[in-house]
C-alpha cells in the first residue's frame, strides 16, 4: 500500500507516519507513506497557494493549479496502480472502519489531499478527486489530522503490519460491536479487581463473557450500532433478547401484488431514512419506487413479510441474469454462464430490526434458489451499507468486487457484489 499525503505541512505529518508500528512497517517495505509539499508545485514567484474567494467572504481558498500539478507529479511517480484520490473534507462521507476495510481491499495507492484555510477550489475536487471523506461532524483547521487518521487505520490492516489479522479483527467496529473491557497487571489496582472469569483462565467462559460484555457495552454506548447488529450465533441472539426484552418474532410471508405497493414503499422508506441517518448513500434518490416494485411483482419474486398483519419487511428475488453483473471489477465465485439467483430490496421496518427478519427473508430466497436448482445467490449493496454486509458475511456470502449499475436513478451507481455458493 502506498499513501501520498498532499499537504502544506509535511513536516508536521511525516514524523507521525514514520513512528511506531507504521514506521516499522515502512522499513520492512510493507507500506510507503509520503508527505508531499503542495507549495513546491506553485507556478508563481511568491509560491502562493491560496487566494480570495469569488463572491467575497472570510479567509482564502486553496487554488486548483498547485494541487493538480502536485497530484500529477505523484501519479507519475507512482505509475499505474489501483489508485483512489480522496479529499479530506468535513462535507464528505463520515469515515469509519467499513471505509478503511474497503480502501485496503480495493486499492494499493491512496492519495489523501489536505485542504487548509477555507478549503479548496471546488473545480479541483470535481475534476481530480474520486471521493471526499470526513472524520466527523466538526471542522478542523486542516486535512492533516484526518489524513493521518485515515492512513493509520488503513495501513494497520495491510497484511504483515500487525503480527496477526486477529489483532484488528476482534476490535471495536470490526463486526458491528465495540470491544470488551481489557485489563492487565496488577490483579488489584486502587481497590479494583480484574473480573474473576478472566483470572480463572477457562477459554470458553472468557469467550462467552467477552461477547456478552461487547453486547452490553455497545447497547449502552452506541445504541445506533446495537440496533443495527444482527446476532451471529443463537447465544448472541439470546443475550440480545435478554438485553432488549425483545424476543424473536414470527412472521408470515406471501408474494406481493400491486395492492401491496404502498406497504412495500413504506418499508423501503424507513430503510432509506435509516441509511441516511447512518451516512449510507444508498436509496436516497426516489429508489426503490413504485415502478421498481411493479417490475419485481411482474417478475414473480417480490416477497412481503408481515407480523400480525402489519408490513414488516420485503425482499425481491430474480432468477434471470443481471445485465450489470458480468462487468464486475473483481470476480464472481461462479462461472460467467452459471445460473444464479439475485436478491434485491432487502428492507426491514424499524420496529422489526434486530428481530431475525432479515435472516428469515434471506433464508427464504436461498431456499427457493436451491429448490430450483440454482448454484448460487448474488446480492449487491452499497460499500457503506455495513448492516447488509454484516448480514451477508454472517450467511456465508463472499465479497466478489465492484459493479456499476447502469439502469438506475441513484446518483452513486457503484455497488459491492456478494455471492453465496451452495
Ligand atoms: C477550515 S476547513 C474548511 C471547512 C470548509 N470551509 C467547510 O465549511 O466545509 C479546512 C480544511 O480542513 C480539512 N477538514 C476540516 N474538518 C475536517 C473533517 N471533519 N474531516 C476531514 N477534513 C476536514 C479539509 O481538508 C478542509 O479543506
Amino acid at each position: 500500500m502506498r499513501i501520498d499525503i498532499l499537504t502544506l505541512f509535511p513536516e508536521a505529518v511525516q514524523p507521525m507516519m514514520d513512528a511506531s508500528i507504521l514506521g516499522r512497517a515502512a522499513k520492512k517495505g510493507l507500506i510507503e507513506i509520503n508527505c508531499i509539499q503542495i507549495r513546491d508545485f506553485t507556478e508563481n514567484r511568491q509560491q502562493q497557494v491560496d487566494d480570495y474567494p469569488y463572491g467575497g467572504g472570510w479567509g482564502c481558498v486553496m487554488m486548483a493549479q498547485p494541487l493538480k500539478s502536485c497530484l500529477d507529479w505523484v501519479t507519475a511517480q507512482a505509475g499505474p496502480r489501483k489508485r483512489r484520490v480522496i479529499y479530506m473534507s468535513p462535507q464528505g462521507a463520515r469515515f469509519d472502519q467499513g471505509h478503511a476495510r474497503r480502501l485496503v481491499s480495493e486499492y494499493d495507492h491512496l492519495v489523501l489531499v489536505c485542504g487548509h484555510y477555507e478549503g479548496v477550489d471546488e473545480r479541483f475536487i470535481e475534476k481530480c478527486c474520486d471521493e471526499e471523506l470526513s472524520v466527523g461532524d466538526f471542522v478542523l483547521t486542516g486535512g492533516e489530522i484526518p489524513a493521518m487518521a485515515i492512513a493509520d487505520s488503513v495501513c494497520r490492516m495491510v497484511p504483515g503490519v500487525l503480527s496477526d489479522p486477529a489483532c484488528y479483527m476482534g476490535e471495536s467496529h470490526w463486526d458491528g460491536l465495540l470491544e470488551y473491557p481489557q485489563y492487565t497487571r496488577p490483579e488489584t489496582w486502587e481497590g479494583l479487581t480484574v473480573p474473576e472469569v478472566l483470572r480463572e483462565g477457562k477459554h470458553h467462559d472468557i469467550g462467552a463473557w467477552r461477547r456478552e460484555q461487547q453486547l452490553i457495552r455497545t447497547q449502552a454506548r452506541r445504541p445506533d450500532m446495537f440496533a443495527a447488529y444482527e446476532p451471529k450465533t443463537p447465544e448472541e441472539a439470546r443475550i440480545i433478547a435478554r438485553l432488549t426484552g425483545r424476543e424473536k418474532l414470527t412472521y408470515d410471508c406471501r408474494l406481493a401484488t400491486e395492492e401491496d405497493i404502498p406497504d412495500l414503499l413504506s418499508i423501503t422508506a424507513e430503510a432509506s431514512a435509516y441509511m441516511k441517518e447512518n451516512g449510507v448513500d444508498q436509496w436516497q434518490d426516489d429508489f426503490p419506487n413504485a415502478a421498481v416494485f411493479r417490475r419485481d411483482i411482474a417478475a414473480g419474486g417480490c416477497w412481503l413479510f408481515t407480523h400480525e398483519g402489519a408490513p414488516a419487511g420485503c425482499a425481491a428475488e430474480y432468477f434471470t441474469p443481471e445485465p450489470d453483473y458480468p462487468a464486475i471489477d473483481g470476480a464472481w465465485r461462479t462461472a460467467d454462464d452459471a445460473a444464479y439467483a439475485t436478491v434485491h430490496r432487502v428492507a426491514v421496518k424499524a420496529a422489526y430490526r434486530g428481530r431475525g427478519l432479515a435472516d428469515e427473508m434471506m433464508q427464504l430466497c436461498e431456499d427457493l434458489a436451491l429448490g430450483r436448482g440454482y448454484g448460487s445467490v448474488r446480492v449487491d449493496t452499497h460499500a457503506d451499507n455495513m448492516p447488509m454486509q454484516a448480514l451477508l458475511a454472517r450467511r456465508g456470502y463472499e465479497r466478489c468486487g465492484v459493479i456499476k449499475l447502469t439502469d438506475t436513478v441513484e446518483h452513486d451507481p457503484f455497488r459491492v457484489g456478494y455471492e453465496k455458493v451452495f
